[in-house]
């Protein structure tokens, strides 16, 4: 009996090993790094994009295009605009991507879209790489009509990448030998010359960390065939590298490998099956002090600028939780005042405001997205513990880096019975990042008027003196920057940017991951109507979400950033102060209208600094 069960034992755990080991191999090669998956290292496994892996793939079948494909179906239709309620003016103008407004009487506006955006605002790009379009060539997008272009992948040839030429016209470059193989074809590359094409010069390298390469190689260590830094499938995946990296103008309607956002050395996207990777590229490092500088760039002129489409938006709520729920009236509300003050910056001991450079890309996630470090670089997480102990410090708000010493939040996250600190540069709080810089809280400062009513919060403002050395606190890098503060009123209707590590639909308690999500600036009188928040707000408040319900801030995002694109810089427009709940319809997110307290913070900088 105990031999049988030993044999069985046996034959199971033959079984399993190697199923064991198959599992560990793939976990491995899909290893994360950034939130889009890295491809794996093993080097040359295969050669990818050869004649049967096209003939083989989804996206390069020979199907018709279907015209009923279209992403037209209004997912942010006029009345959520509408509802919203829009001030219906052209100044400043509402259209997006150069549209020009006519006003068509009280609060309605007229968007004239130049081709191809679409929508009340022109904020969308109908979809023009349908499946099918471009054959068995890779749809990458444009910016004149027809808004796109195909590349055919050889041997296919144009115009519709659905026919085949072997060898002629020779697609080997620098005098490469085409050597035909049935449908497919080897490249002879004359010494020096590499890549499938022969289009890798012999002087193609990279230098340092490969920022400044702008050679041909568009290839990766696995041998993968990178993807056009315009190509569509990537722009759809809601990732534009052209507005995502600062160092950007290395990257063009071509698909050569770049080092765009600070990573080690130079690398692409790259497809598989319906997933977007990335991977390093099969490029060489110059060697030694005589290295020559890089080839010279692109052999393909530049001349049609990319077009981006609107990346998609999140369709869930973020958050939920929240505080006390609002009755009726309490103060009358005051008019909302125009901003008039158009010097807010103080001198500032960062260089920039309101530019991001975040790293590879966004893994979307249920109701929000999953930042990627550097996204967005103002974000602290303000911690605290009870004053004298010794206790590790834990999360209580969020809070924005406006300099180098100073953080904006709520005026309800400060309590002096506690000790505080802020940590800047971190996405995730349960690791420790390379990114991140810890700082002390030296000074924190609530505002006068700040007052806590059964139904809403006044005042919402507070400031945090971060301690320091020789006027330097936080360090400028790629992950830490300030945000810039705002000097107009912005629209109605605009859509802004919050985020946090709040409470989420899963987890109440708050995310471990930097989340974030659109929600669009409220008209102020249509949110103090009866059914929203009636009369308990005033002019220290605005509201943003979503009236449908959805997407919001929750507990635990307090204090945090609530930014707007004003002149391509992020400006702190609000913080995250209160809300009935989360998430509910006809409930959004209230916010502290930091344009309300542009001389308040000021003044509080110049009285500590000096
Ligand atoms: N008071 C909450 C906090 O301390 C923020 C609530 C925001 N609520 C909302 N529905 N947006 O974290």
């Amino acid at each position: 009996m105990n031999l049988k069960l030993l044999f069985f034992c046996l034959v199971l755990l033959v079984l399993a090993i190697p199923a064991e080991l198959k599992r560990e191999k793939r976990h491995i090669r899909h290893g994360w790094h950034g939130h889009v998956q890295r491809h794996g290292h093993a080097k040359h496994i295969k050669k990818y994009g050869r004649y049967m892996d096209f003939i083989q793939d989804y996206f390069f079948q020979l199907v018709d295009v279907d015209d009923d494909d279209d992403d037209d179906d209004d997912n942010n239709p006029d009345w959520i605009l509408k509802i919203q309620g829009p001030a219906g003016q052209c100044n400043p103008n509402p259209c997006l991507n150069n549209g020009v407004c006519e006003e068509r009487g009280w609060r309605i506006f007229r968007c004239d879209c130049p081709e191809p955006f679409k929508g009340r605002k022109c904020e969308r790009v109908p979809k023009i790489c349908k499946r099918g379009l471009c054959g068995r060539g890779e749809c990458v997008l444009t910016s004149t009509p027809p808004f796109y272009e195909c590349k055919c992948k050889k041997p296919f040839v144009p115009p519709h990448c659905d026919s085949v030429m072997v060898c002629n016209p020779n697609p080997c470059a620098n005098g490469g030998i085409c050597i035909r193989d049935g449908m497919d074809f080897d490249c002879e590359c004359p010494p020096g010359f590499t890549g499938r094409f022969c289009h890798v010069g012999p002087n193609d390298c990279y230098i340092g960390d490969g920022e400044s390469y702008r050679g041909n190689v568009s290839e990766t260590d696995d041998g993968d065939e990178c993807l056009y830094w315009n190509s569509h499938f990537i722009l759809e995946e809601g990732i534009d590298p052209f507005s995502s990296y600062k160092n950007n103008d290395g990257l063009g309607p071509h698909n050569f490998c770049r080092n765009p956002d600070g990573d080690s050395m130079p690398w692409c996207f790259i497809r598989r099956g319906r997933k977007l990777l990335w991977d390093y590229c099969d490029v060489t490092e110059c060697r030694g002090p005589t290295a020559v500088p890089p080839p010279k760039a692109p052999t393909e002129a530049p001349t049609k600028a990319p077009i981006v489409p609107p990346r998609p938006q999140p369709t869930q709520a973020s958050s939920r939780l929240s505080t006390e729920k609002p009755t009726e009236a309490l103060a009358p509300l005051p008019k909302p005042t125009e901003v008039t003050d158009q010097t807010t910056t103080e001198p500032q001991q960062f260089s920039t405001c309101g530019k991001s450079q975040p790293k590879k890309s966004f893994k979307r996630i249920f109701g929000g997205l999953k930042v990627s470090p550097g996204t967005h670089p103002w974000q602290v997480s303000v911690q605290t513990r009870k004053k004298g102990s010794n206790h590790g410090y834990s999360h209580i708000c969020g809070g924005v880096l406006i300099d180098s010493c100073w953080v904006l939040t709520a005026g309800h996250c400060i309590d002096n019975n506690y000790d505080m600190e802020v940590v800047t540069g971190s996405v995730s709080l349960d690791s420790d990042e390379p990114t991140e810089q810890t700082l002390q809280v030296e000074d924190a400062i609530i505002h006068e008027n700040y007052r806590e009513a059964p139904d809403a919060v006044y005042n919402d403002i507070g400031l945090l003196k971060l301690k320091g050395r020789d006027g330097t606190c936080a360090n400028e890098t790629q992950f830490v920057k300030a945000a810039c503060l705002p000097d107009i009123t912005l629209p109605d209707g605009m859509e802004c940017t919050i985020s946090g590590w709040g409470a989420t639909e899963q987890s109440a308690f708050g995310s471990n991951h930097l989340l974030d999500a659109k929600v669009m600036l409220i008209n102020h009188e249509k949110c103090s109507e009866k059914k929203i928040y009636g009369s308990v707000l005033d002019n220290s408040m605005l509201c943003a979400g979503h009236l449908q319900g959805g997407v919001d801030s929750c507990q635990g995002d307090s204090g945090g950033p609530l930014t707007c694109d004003q002149h391509g810089s992020h400006v702190i427009y609000g913080l995250v102060s209160w809300g009935d709940q989360c998430g509910r319809k006809l409930k959004p997110g209230v916010y502290t209208r930091v344009t309300n307290f542009l001389d308040w913070i000021k003044a509080k900088k110049r009285a500590i600094s000096t």
